[in-house]
């Protein structure tokens, strides 16, 4: 028997060694190497072979980009305002987070375009079945249950589809290696193919991904590199909403993002995210407040809420739902270091409400303000939103983009807005709407409470 060839690769970034090293020489990963079966084709069988010459960047025709219309509002925003030819976008996410609800939703929907649904998941029956559920009719559709991506490529030479999705990448397999689908090697090798098939053919290709425990794509990093979009489907499996984000998009901003909720035939978008976020928002309860946020360019609203409570152990707890635990503990060494509250002794427990994970820091005055009331036991005063981002020194500093967090506030019903002394640059603020300016933590604490 001939002996099997095997070699080294690094999870993280998909370098290949010889031998088992503990430390990746490419991307200084510690323990990242895996060993997997190769086949014995040497490299240069993979070089492109090809006559083209250099050209000068000017005589280079400048065609209007295209994009094709998802008939997804918040697709087509997540994607930089429609589908690019020849582009492909790899859609990461957990299990059962709703990868496939949505991008069978969008073939569907594109009743105008030959789609074909790849998957080496599920079965036609299940794949009709869920069709059946999200209850869009579609007669331009097709589904193809197949791993191997050399079939793949000649059913896609034969019917020709507008655009081809892939479900998962992780199922695909390449016959000239012996390594198991889902390996390092095969998810490079079928990926590979399959980018070459769009950027030959000009059709879009979505690749749907993975992701491992840490909630990195599962299968190298390098995956991420050859691709053009990398889109993260994210949520809390217990709450309804999903948020679809641009981690990287070489057509369009990487901050987007869309917003859905999972319901019982399959995802609708939300288009109006503030008003749900804090639709069940009780004015007259303590240790709640309202920050006006930034989540991607999008303006929203978001009710934090904070619950402090004498410490029943020795040591006291700090649990937090949606934001950061070190975050949470820093502003907390603020307001007892220039307030003088003595939160050390305390449980302190955060919530975002709605399950949202928030990274704009301008959310911080509103952490504040809910900790602050909570601890005194008196609610903030009603219709007022927050937005300022907390220094070390107790400082409130200015935020980006105020004046359209003013105006979803205003849409909203709110009437007060809190913000940094820095952000003093407003030019028109809409009727109805005061504006708050405060530069330290002690200042919003007599604010709320005087
Ligand atoms: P799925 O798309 O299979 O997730 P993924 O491909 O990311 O693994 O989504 C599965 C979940 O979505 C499943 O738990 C059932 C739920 N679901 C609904 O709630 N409503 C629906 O209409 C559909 C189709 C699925
Ligand atoms: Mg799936």
């Amino acid at each position: 028997m001939p002996k099997v060839k095997t070699a080294f690769f690094c999870k993280s970034c998909g370098n290949e060694s010889p031998k088992w090293i503990g430390k990746c020489t490419s991307c200084g990963e510690w323990n990242t190497y895996v060993e997997e079966i190769v086949e014995s084709k040497t490299r240069s069988e993979y070089a492109i072979r090809s006559e083209k010459e250099p050209v000068l960047i000017e005589d280079v025709p400048l065609t209007y980009q295209y994009r094709l219309d998802t008939h997804n509002t918040e697709f087509n925003r997540v994607l930089g305002g429609g589908l690019v030819p020849g582009s492909v976008t790899l859609i990461g996410g957990e299990p059962g987070i709703g990868k496939s609800t949505l991008m069978l939703q969008i073939a569907l929907n594109l009743s105008d375009k030959r789609f074909l649904y790849i998957s080496g998941e599920e079965s036609e029956q299940q794949i009709r079945m869920r069709a059946e559920r999200i209850g869009i009719k579609n007669d331009k559709c097709f589904i193809l249950t197949e791993t191997l991506i050399s079939n793949i490529l000649t059913q896609c030479n034969k019917l020709k589809p507008d655009i081809v999705l892939v479900d998962s990448i992780q199922t695909l397999f390449n016959d000239n290696t012996d390594s198991i689908p889902g390996s390092i090697v095969q998810i490079r090798e079928t990926a590979f193919e399959l980018i070459q098939y769009a950027k030959t053919t000009n059709t879009p290709v979505f690749l749907i991904g993975h992701i491992n425990k840490d909630g990195a794509l599962a299968g190298p990093k390098v995956l991420e590199h050859m691709v053009d979009t990398v889109l993260q489907f994210e949520g809390e499996r217990n709450y309804g909403y999903r948020i679809l984000r641009a981690v990287k998009n070489r057509f369009g901003s990487s901050a987007e993002l869309g917003i859905y909720e999972m319901s019982g035939y399959g995802l609708r978008e939300v288009s109006n995210p503030s008003d749900i976020m804090i639709a069940n928002h009780v004015d007259q309860l303590s240790g709640t407040a309202i920050a006006a946020t930034l989540e991607g360019q999008r303006p929203m609203l978001i009710e934090t809420q904070a619950l402090v409570s004498t410490a029943a152990y020795g040591t006291p707890q700090r649990s937090s739902t949606g934001f950061e635990v070190r975050r949470l503990n820093m502003l907390l060494a603020v307001l007892e270091k220039r307030c003088g509250f003595k939160l050390g002794v305390k449980d302190v427990f955060l919530n975002i409400v709605g399950g949202f994970k928030i990274v704009d820091p301008s959310v911080d005055l509103a952490i504040i303000a809910a900790i602050l009331s909570s601890n005194l036991d008196i609610p903030v005063k009603p219709k007022i939103c927050f937005s300022g981002e907390i220094g070390l020194s107790g400082e409130i500093r200015g935020v980006s983009r105020v004046e359209q967090r003013i105006m979803e506030a205003q849409k909203i019903g709110f009437k007060t807005v809190i913000l940094s002394g820095h952000n003093n640059k407003v030019v028109d603020v809409p009727p109805g709407i005061e504006i708050v300016r405060i530069s330290k933590v002690e200042e919003l604490a007599r604010f709320l409470f005087s």
